[in-house]
């Protein structure tokens, strides 16, 4: 059997037809027919009233900060699990973050941060402030981890309450949308004041790198278009009012992420099919399991999370990550926690318990699209067969 690696890109649509219009045309930079395409088509599966194209998905979560108003000294809600894109952007606005823990999906706890919210700030003069620094806490970041929704309703009440923004980082959760509660039939990312996806190589779709960001607010869409493009007020005679960033996505990038957008609908059914099929599987094997998704929503089943009870498996997370690797399978541990890296091992946690036991148990184990059924047999087999 070949390397199995844990995601890589699937490049069979249109893609190179696309990028090579932008090449014959020669309209390769931050403009261009593909950049509105590829906005305007986000926007529509999506539902979002704008999209914006940019660089990156940490870039969309740097504007989308920005335009939501944090200030240096503020302090933003962040989970302590995730990607640590969402942790540098607070600080990239000179903001400290507040570390949150888990839910059993990965996600932030929505209640002990509701419980943060109600018992541990108070409200005045139109905003909230932590009692512990007294520093004004402008928003918060919930981040949907793997493809599974955080359930925001109660959340989303309360923070309109305090005038907190929600920035959902909806990076690794395209396609992803509520089958239940008020915001049924939405899309994540659509639900907060701002929303940011990532096209990196690692996700459902890829530019080879790219971002979006998503509002259904104008004057945040038009603040977003502006900071991202130089801030520029009149661009011939090159006068700005404010210090903006060079932002945008490329016309070739997007050409990319049109081809790959196509290819979504596919990309999802193939996602949920190898999921289903694992979790059979998997659970005949004592000692592991796949985690559940959210039952309110269906999942985009971005990535797979494989729970390990060391005691019963008979290897804990790193033992099994190694030999997966000598069977020549790549997995990987989650994200080491964020309160915890170096950066950041100062700032304020509250409450934290399940992301250590999560992080302890969890490997995330083959998902790519073009994974063979062969393949995913061989996972299987391997995994049954590393039973002590
Ligand atoms: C949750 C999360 N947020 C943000 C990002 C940053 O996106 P990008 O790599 O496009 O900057 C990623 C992934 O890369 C991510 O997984």
């Amino acid at each position: 059997m070949e390397f199995i690696p844990l995601s890589v890109p699937s490049i069979q649509g249109n893609e190179k037809k696309y990028i090579n219009e932008c090449l014959d045309t020669e309209w390769v930079s931050s403009a261009g027919k593909y950049v509105d395409l590829f906005e305007e088509k986000i926007a529509e599966y999506t539902g979002a009233k704008y999209a914006i194209a940019v660089v990156n998905g940490t870039a969309a979560l740097h504007i989308a900060l920005i335009v939501a108003g944090v200030k240096p000294d503020d302090e933003v809600i962040v989970p302590t699990i995730t990607f640590i894109s969402p942790i540098n952007v607070v600080k990239y606005c000179n903001a400290d973050p507040i570390f949150m823990d888990a839910d059993d999906y990965y996600n932030i706890d929505v209640e002990k941060t509701i419980e943060f919210i109600r018992e541990a700030t108070i409200f005045k003069n139109g905003f909230t402030y932590n009692k512990k620094t007294n520093k004004r806490i402008s928003a918060i970041i919930p981040v949907h981890i793997f493809g599974n929704a955080c359930y925001l309703d109660d959340l989303i009440d309360l923070c309109k309450k305090r005038n907190i923004k929600i920035i959902e980082d909806a990076s690794e959760s395209l396609g992803t949308s509520y089958t239940d509660g008020k915001y049924k039939g939405k899309h994540t990312g659509t639900l907060g004041d701002l929303g940011c996806l990532s096209f990196n190589g690692n996700k459902i779709i890829t530019c080879g790198g790219g971002g979006m960001i998503l509002t259904d607010n104008q004057k945040y869409a038009n603040k977003v278009r502006y900071l991202t493009t130089q801030a520029k007020d009149d661009p011939v005679k090159y006068i700005h009012h404010e210090i903006g960033y060079n932002y945008r996505l490329t016309n070739i990038q997007a050409a990319m992420g049109v081809g790959q957008l196509e290819k979504l609908p596919e990309y999802l059914k193939i996602k949920k099919t190898n999921y289903l099929k694992y979790k059979q599987a998997i659970k005949l094997t004592r000692g592991v399991k796949l985690s559940d998704t959210p039952e309110y929503a269906e999942s985009n089943y971005w990535m797979y999370c494989l729970q390990i009870d060391a005691k019963v498996y008979g290897k804990d997370r790193d033992e099994l990550m190694s030999y997966l690797e000598s069977e020549k399978i790549q997995s990987r541990p989650i994200w080491f926690l964020n309160h915890l890296q170096k950066p950041y091992n100062n700032y304020q946690t509250y409450k934290l318990e399940r992301c250590y036991q999560l992080v302890e148990r969890t490997l995330n184990i083959p998902a790519s699209v073009n994974l063979s059924q062969e393949q995913q047999e061989y996972v299987i087999g391997v995994l049954k067969n590393g039973q002590k």
